[in-house]
């Protein structure tokens, strides 16, 4: 299975913060927020990653992420001339995804549990698509799904303004190889985007579409406003100070999957060691 991160976007709610940077490389608390979806990928174990930007950006995340041998996973990078809607991930990425399933991750999401692992392993085992449910308070301006009590797949709806359920769809996508095909049928809707919506609605009509619920243990973050922004950094800081372990630290969960070595660990460790980041890479080894 290949990966994509939709990293573009024009962060219009974040102005001034991102007039001049890129929403997804902005700070949430100790990392770049790209790392954030960036482990959600690692966790899954998938190790082909498509990162898609605007043309003003991409070079940013090259400089970031760069090749990915260093984590020992392969980063391709590819430009989305304008934010057209997130259904064009599959179309600009066409060629990278050749004949394997995908999933796309929004560079803005972040997901944080117990049993993030498992859950992710499960929906790289279902045919067709796999799509999560999230509760959350407001869902106005979600992809908003209604079930009915056998947990049957009713309706999708793209930011209703009478939604029928508080179960809002979050920027992670599990589908399989002829997703490329549906996203090239999508029309755009009327904002002018080829949406995303679009797609889960041709595998419900197909009987191919799955949903998996993310139940309490699951934090699902969004960063798209400063006030979000601002909360999800302070729960990171809880976590990590509460508990010592990092959220989203690649290198960490690249080390744990085996991808790299002791070896390598230490050696990025080294580079960081005057921070606490590093210090914190360095500490795993002592684990051992
Ligand atoms: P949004 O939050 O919907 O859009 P945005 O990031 O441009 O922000 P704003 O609404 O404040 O202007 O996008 C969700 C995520 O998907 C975000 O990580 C950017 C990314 N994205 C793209 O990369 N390309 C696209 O065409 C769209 C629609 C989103």
């Amino acid at each position: 299975m290949k990966g994509i991160i939709l990293a573009g976007g024009k962060g219009t709610r974040l102005y001034p913060m991102t007039k001049s940077v890129s929403k997804q490389l902005l700070p949430l608390y100790d990392k770049p927020m790209i790392y954030y979806p960036l482990s959600v990928l690692l966790l899954a174990e998938i190790k082909e990653i498509l990162i898609i930007s605007t043309p003003n950006d991409i070079n940013d995340y090259k400089k970031l992420l760069g090749d990915g041998s260093n984590i020992g996973v392969k980063f391709t990078y590819a430009i989305q001339e304008k934010p057209k809607g997130l259904a064009d991930a599959f179309i600009i990425g066409e060629k990278f995804i050749g004949k394997d399933d995908v999933c796309l991750i929004l560079g803005d999401n972040i997901f944080y549990g117990s049993n993030l692992s498992e859950i992710l392993a499960n929906a790289k085992k279902n045919k067709g698509a796999t799509i999560f449910a999230c509760t959350v308070k407001d869902p106005k301006s979600f992809g908003v799904i209604e079930l009915d009590k056998d947990r049957n797949i009713v309706s999708i709806e793209e930011k209703p303004q009478n939604p029928k359920s508080n179960l809002a769809i979050p920027g992670l996508y599990f589908y399989d190889n002829t997703v490329i095909e549906k996203a090239k049928h999508v029309k755009p809707s009327p904002r002018g985007e080829i949406e995303i919506t679009a797609i889960n609605e041709a595998y419900l009509k197909e009987n191919n579409l799955n949903v998996s619920m993310m139940g309490r243990g699951i934090a699902w973050l969004d960063t798209g406003t400063p006030q979000n922004l601002l909360k999800a950094a302070e729960f990171v800081e809880a976590i990590q100070s509460r508990q010592g372990y990092y959220i989203s630290c690649i290198e960490e969960i690249a080390w744990r999957k085996k991808f790299i070595t002791n070896e390598k660990l230490k050696e990025i460790g080294e580079q960081l060691k005057m921070t606490d980041y590093g210090k914190y890479l360095l500490s795993l080894l002592e684990e051992e």
